[in-house]
């Protein structure tokens, strides 16, 4: 059953916009220091919220140039050669699935329109009806409490829901989980909680806004919602899934219109124009800059702002989180575990090692031997911190207590990848914790200086952490910049000096 609410009750609008003067437009074809420009736009970071931003401006007859630290296009779609010797296929160390991919008559992820254009092969990938449950003792059947925590979580976006409605302040979903009466002790029931919740966000319901929790729930998957609906399409594409952006991008893009290898080291601004230097020590120059790096690396200085971000978009920057989406790959001599795609592990302590997933599927790799859990949040942090074979061997002992009467075979491939300690990255995707207030969202995605526009999925209110989310932000933010360039009244995104508490406190 679902409840049908009016979208225009609750959706804020998420574009503020302002309007400078037109002379501020024009200043910037007749650049005062009169030096010779790389590009009209540089955009930073070539992910897939760059190449869209990248195909916006082309289509809109604007100059750019996409400036790339890595050696290829695709950003956090990143795929890699995993398995032992003639036993190797291509798996995704970063995004793997289109989430959400279209219902009849609703509207269309634009990811599985380019999916779909480009022919790259996926499985729907089934995460309710396919899974096996565990935990420290063995195999155990607790799909009842699985079910439960099914329906919590829906319980809970229609509390956001009815909250929103009312204008009531934002609460952290786990304040949400405790009004709905889902108070959870034990191990199993935690492992289901995890599954609805932090397996999506990354982040724990603690950590994690109620409201936009929902909001990211209900615009991804539910076609009464504005959702584009309720599937899971898993990129098998032994190409690697970062096909349908760098396809996409051939399309359209010249070779002088990208930078490959090329990091950013620091970014100087004016309101006239900008310079931005690389590693190299070369310098590019050009009226504007948009940057699309994720929020760890803005939250981590990789990269020098000259002048210093203002103080309201460093609070934005610092108030959203990063967080990090652990896969840790395991390859066998053969298939021993479960038959269904899925199987969740209950353990003591919440979320260690809960998530697994078979790729040694008839649907997916059959005979491949390849099995993989995930961990996320702090845990993810935790275990970047340790060996490789560390790590692998805590992943054995989970492994030995899920199956207990099996003799475990050594694995014969080990793999999983450092997103946090990543200098590109610093984390996997955003995560919106309730301390970050609508006046942040509007701040986080506010141009600065007319000259330096953001983008990416951390500015998506509705599709954060999403690759749907870094779609429609490069393209929104592209369209802004380009109307902004042409002079037909440059319209920038407003920030906020000040956020402030509704009310301030009385002491
Ligand atoms: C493990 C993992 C699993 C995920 N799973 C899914 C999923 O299944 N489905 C889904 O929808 N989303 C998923 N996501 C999220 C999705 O991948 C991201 O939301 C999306 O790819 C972000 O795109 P972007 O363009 O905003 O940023 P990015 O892809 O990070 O692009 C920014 C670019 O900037 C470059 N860069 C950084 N620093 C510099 C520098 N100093 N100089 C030059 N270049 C620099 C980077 O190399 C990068 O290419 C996952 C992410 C991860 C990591
Ligand atoms: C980028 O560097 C890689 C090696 O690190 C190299 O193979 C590739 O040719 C380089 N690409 C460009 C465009 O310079
Ligand atoms: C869980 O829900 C599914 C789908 O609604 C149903 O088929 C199944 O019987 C339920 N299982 C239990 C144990 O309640
Ligand atoms: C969800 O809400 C419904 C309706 O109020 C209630 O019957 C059900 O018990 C709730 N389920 C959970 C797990 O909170
Ligand atoms: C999410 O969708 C549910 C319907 O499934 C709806 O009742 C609720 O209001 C929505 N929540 C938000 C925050 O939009
Ligand atoms: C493991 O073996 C014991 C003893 O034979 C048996 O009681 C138990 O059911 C078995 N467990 C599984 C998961 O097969």
């Amino acid at each position: 059953m679902r409840l049908h609410h009016r979208l225009s009750t609750f959706v804020s609008c998420g574009l503020l916009l302002a309007t400078t003067s037109r002379t501020a437009a024009r200043t910037l074809t007749e650049r005062s220091d009169g030096a010779k420009k790389d590009a009209t736009v540089l955009i930073l970071g070539g992910g897939v919220s760059g190449v869209i931003a990248a195909r916006t401006f082309h289509e809109q007859g604007i100059d750019f140039k996409i400036v790339e630290a890595q050696s290829q296009l695709g950003g956090r779609v990143s795929s890699f050669t995993f398995g032992a010797p003639g036993k190797e296929f291509t798996l995704e160390n970063g995004a793997n699935w289109v989430q959400g991919t279209v219902t009849e008559g609703g509207p269309e992820n634009p990811i599985w329109g380019l999916v779909q254009k480009h022919g790259v092969k996926t499985q729907d990938n089934d995460w309710t009806g396919s899974i096996t449950t565990y935990d420290a003792t063995g195999p155990v059947d607790y799909l009842d409490l699985f079910n439960d925590s099914i329906d919590a979580f829906t319980n809970i976006t229609i509390l956001a829901g009815e909250r929103v409605a009312k204008r009531q302040v934002d609460l952290s979903s786990r304040t949400g989980y405790q009004l709905i009466g889902s108070k959870l002790k034990t191990a199993q029931a935690m492992a289901c909680e995890y599954y609805q919740l932090d397996w999506e966000s990354a982040g724990t319901p603690e950590e994690s806004s109620l409201i936009t929790t929902s909001w990211a729930a209900n615009f991804t998957y539910d076609p009464d919602f504005g959702g584009f609906g309720d599937s899971n399409a898993m990129s098998i594409d032994q190409r690697g899934f970062h096909t349908f952006i760098q396809l996409e991008a051939n399309e359209f893009l010249q070779p002088s219109q990208v930078l490959l290898n090329s990091t950013v080291t620091k970014i100087e601004y004016s309101t006239t124009g900008a310079h931005v230097t690389l590693s190299n020590g070369k310098t590019l120059t050009s009226d504007y800059v948009l940057s699309t790096f994720s929020l760890g690396v803005l939250q981590n200085d990789d990269v020098e702002f000259n002048p210093p971000l203002p103080s309201w978009k460093q609070e934005a920057i610092q108030t959203m989180t990063m967080e990090t989406y652990t896969k840790i790959f395991l390859q066998f001599p053969n298939n021993f575990w479960f038959d269904t795609e899925m199987g969740l592990y209950a353990d003591p302590e919440r979320g260690r090692y809960p998530v697994w997933q078979s790729l040694d599927h008839p649907d997916f790799f059959p005979g491949s031997g390849i099995f993989f859990v995930t961990v996320t949040g702090d845990y993810s942090v935790r275990v970047e911190a340790l060996s490789d074979s560390e790590i692998q061997s805590e992943v054995m002992g989970v492994i030995q207590a899920m199956f207990p009467n099996i003799t475990i075979p050594e694995p014969i491939a080990f793999h999983f990848p450092r997103w946090h300690r990543n200098p590109l990255f610093r984390g996997s995707y955003s995560n919106w914790p309730p301390s970050f207030t609508s006046d942040h969202h509007t701040n986080l995605r506010a141009t600065v200086n007319n000259r330096l526009w953001f983008a990416g999925e951390a500015t998506s209110q509705k599709y954060f952490g999403f690759l749907h989310g870094a779609f429609f932000e490069g393209r929104d933010v592209a369209n802004a910049m380009s109307k902004c360039i042409k002079g037909k009244g440059c319209v920038t995104f407003s920030h906020v000096e000040d956020v402030t508490n509704a009310k301030p406190y009385t002491i």
